[in-house]
C-alpha cells in the first residue's frame, strides 16, 4: 500500500501540494487528473523521494519515503515512467532494460537479458533490442520506459503523463500496453489528460486542483452528476478537456 498522508510542498511562496491525504492498494488503478500546474508530477515526484517534503508523510508497503533511511526500500516498490523519455541514449533498448536489474539487484546478465527480451518482446518490440534511442519512435521509446520499470519487478507502477508527447498513433500504442497492464492487475498511479482512457482502466479517479484533492472517488462516481462532476472545477475542466479533443 502506498499512504500519503497530510503532505504539503512549496516552492519558495508558492504552495504546490496542501494537505494531500491518498491510498494506492495493491491491485487498484488510480487516475490523477487536473489542470497543467495542479501539481499532479511534484506529487509522483514526492512518491519516489525526488523532492523533499514540506509536511506530512509517505510511506510504501510501511518504508518511509522521507525517511533517509528507508528511501531506498521505498523506493525499490515502485517503478516510474516519466512524461519525456528519460532513456540513456548511449544504451540500446535492452541495454537500458537490464541496467538496474544487473546493477541494483544483481540478476546475472544472461538471466537479466532474457528477461529483458521477454519483456521488450511483450510490449511489440521483440525486433527493438538491439536498437538505441534516437533510432526509436516516441511511442517505441516509451515502450522501452515502461519495460526499463517493469523490470525491476515494481509492486506499484507510477506513470506520469506518459502519452502527453506522443501523436495519436503512438498514445494509441502506449494505451495499449497499459491496458494490459491494467487488466493483468498491476497496480498503477495514472497521471494523465487522456480522460476516456482513465474512465476505461480505473478504479478510482482523483481530482487535484491547485495542490488540493478536490475528488477521489470511484470511478463510475467521478462520472456521476451527483458525484464529481457535481464539482463545478470538476465538470468544467472535463468539458475543456472534451473540447480540446473534438
Ligand atoms: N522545481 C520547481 N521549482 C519551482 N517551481 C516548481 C518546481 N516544480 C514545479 N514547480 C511549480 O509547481 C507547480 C506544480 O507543478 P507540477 O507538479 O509540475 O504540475 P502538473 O504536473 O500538474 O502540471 C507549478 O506551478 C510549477 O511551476
Ligand atoms: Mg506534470
Amino acid at each position: 500500500m502506498i499512504q500519503i498522508d497530510g503532505v504539503g510542498k512549496s516552492f519558495g511562496r508558492t504552495k504546490v501540494l496542501d494537505g494531500v491525504n491518498l491510498r494506492l492498494a495493491p491491485g487498484e488503478v488510480v487516475s490523477i487528473l487536473g489542470a497543467s500546474g495542479s501539481g499532479k508530477s511534484t506529487l509522483i515526484r514526492c512518491i519516489n523521494g525526488l523532492e523533499k517534503l514540506d509536511r506530512g508523510r509517505i510511506s510504501i508497503d510501511g518504508f518511509r519515503v522521507d525517511d533517509p533511511k528507508q528511501l531506498q526500500q521505498a523506493r525499490r516498490c515502485s517503478g516510474t515512467v516519466f512524461q519525456l523519455f528519460h532513456l540513456y541514449p548511449h544504451m540500446t533498448a535492452l541495454q537500458n532494460v537490464t541496467l538496474a536489474p544487473i546493477e541494483v539487484l544483481k540478476v546475472p546478465r544472461s538471466e537479466a537479458e532474457d528477461a529483458g527480451r521477454a519483456l521488450l518482446a511483450s510490449v511489440g518490440l521483440s525486433g527493438r533490442a538491439d536498437a538505441y534511442p534516437a533510432q526509436l519512435s516516441g511511442g517505441q521509446r516509451q515502450r522501452v520506459g515502461i519495460c526499463r520499470a517493469l523490470a525491476m519487478k515494481p509492486r506499484y507502477l507510477l506513470l506520469d503523463e506518459v502519452t502527453s508527447a506522443l501523436d495519436p498513433e503512438m498514445t494509441a500504442e502506449v494505451l495499449d500496453i497499459l491496458a494490459r497492464l491494467a487488466a493483468a492487475g498491476t497496480t498503477m498511479l495514472f497521471v494523465t489528460h487522456e480522460i476516456d482512457f482513465a474512465r476505461q482502466i480505473s478504479t478510482r479517479i482523483v481530482f487535484l486542483e491547485q495542490g488540493r484533492l478536490l475528488a477521489d472517488l470511484p470511478t463510475a462516481q467521478f462520472f456521476a452528476a451527483d458525484g464529481g462532476l457535481a464539482h463545478p472545477r470538476i465538470a468544467q475542466f472535463l468539458s475543456k478537456m472534451k473540447k480540446d479533443h473534438q
